[in-house]
């Protein structure tokens, strides 16, 4: 008879995804709806092989407490979480679930868009409010969505589904910049590559989906806000940190720019406090982006099989990059 291998889970599972795991493994979830305390967590990890997170910080520190471990799975495409170099020190690999969100995540950016553009979060508390009046006119306009440029900063699988919503559906055009050039997204979309400095500059949506990496930490900042047009729109669904926060608020504040969606902020939960919360021109989402019942269970579905699989040893297209050799 072959041991399975021990996998901590740190989350409530749906119930497909439990049995999935529980076929495979010796499962221990834990299932409370506050974070896993810290010393719960090093007890929990200490006798693991497998380790299926959300966003905990996975670094020398944890990887101390849990000498047997071999693979780390994030429930999430974005894997900033991992310290990919103390990871490989000890041998553990990591893996994530990006495609199965692409769709979903670029249905919210659309959501930021337009809700920003059309002041919706604004325009409901003023009808709940009771303040609507006949002939409000024009302190009620918005801008249009359709038709306008849409810039998207990070051209991956997530950044070519807004795209796509962009062009084919409200009829904008699509400039991006990326790493590389995406030449598919270029034919299909009419999507033109730019230099980083025009899309700014020419953007009516300037729209962030850049993974974070020590190279896009606060990659948009005070400079980058300045370039903008003061009527341009700033979307934030990768990471808080790829934005200069301090800087946002003084081009909300100043009018460099007319308005901000964000999804995702520096520190999170954002404080109720935050100077973004006391700007009329912010929509403010708590981190939702692949937050829908079927996406999450799909995610939670593909990381328990990305764990599975690499505890296998099992070479997966979902190990993250890096672990790839
Ligand atoms: C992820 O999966 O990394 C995204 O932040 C989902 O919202």
């Amino acid at each position: 008879m072959t041991v399975k291998p021990h996998v901590f889970v740190d989350r409530k599972l749906p119930e497909p995804v439990r049995a999935y795991l529980a076929e495979h493994c010796e499962l221990d979830i834990w299932e409370e709806e506050d974070t896993v305390p810290r010393d719960e967590l090093n007890r929990r990890l200490a006798d693991a092989e497998g380790y299926m997170t959300s966003g905990r910080r996975i670094d020398d520190g944890l990887l101390e407490s849990a000498p047997r471990l071999r693979a780390v799975s994030t429930v999430s495409v974005g894997y900033n979480h991992f310290d990919v170099d103390a990871m490989k020190r000890r041998g553990v690999v990591g893996t994530h679930t990006p495609e199965v969100l692409d769709e979903t995540v670029a249905d919210l950016v659309f959501a930021l868009m337009l809700g920003t553009a059309r002041r919706v979060a604004e325009l409901d508390a003023y009808v709940r409010s009771g303040n609507w009046k006949r002939g409000d006119g024009e302190g009620l306009f918005g801008i249009d969505v359709h038709h306008a440029t849409l810039g998207i900063i990070g051209m991956g699988r997530i950044g070519e589904a807004v795209a796509r919503r962009a062009a084919l559906g409200f009829g904008m055009k699509v400039q991006y910049y990326n790493r590389s050039c995406k030449a598919e997204a270029e034919q299909a979309y009419g999507a033109e590559y730019k230099a980083m400095d025009e899309l700014l500059a020419t953007s009516d949506f300037v729209v962030l989906m850049t993974p974070l990496t020590p190279a896009t930490k606060g990659l948009i900042g005070a400079r980058e806000f300045g370039l903008m047009k003061r009527s341009a729109i700033f979307v934030n669904a990768s990471r808080g940190a790829t934005v200069d926060e301090p800087a946002l608020v003084n081009a909300l504040r100043s009018g460099a720019i007319r308005a901000a969606g964000l999804d995702v902020f520096d520190k999170e939960p954002l404080p109720g406090d935050h100077p973004l919360a006391s700007l009329p021109n912010t929509l403010l989402l708590p981190h939702i982006g692949s937050a829908t019942a079927k996406t999450r269970d799909d995610m939670a579905m593909l990381a328990a099989k990305n764990l599975v699989a690499a505890l296998r040893g099992e070479a997966s297209p979902y190990l993250v990059p890096e672990f790839k050799s």
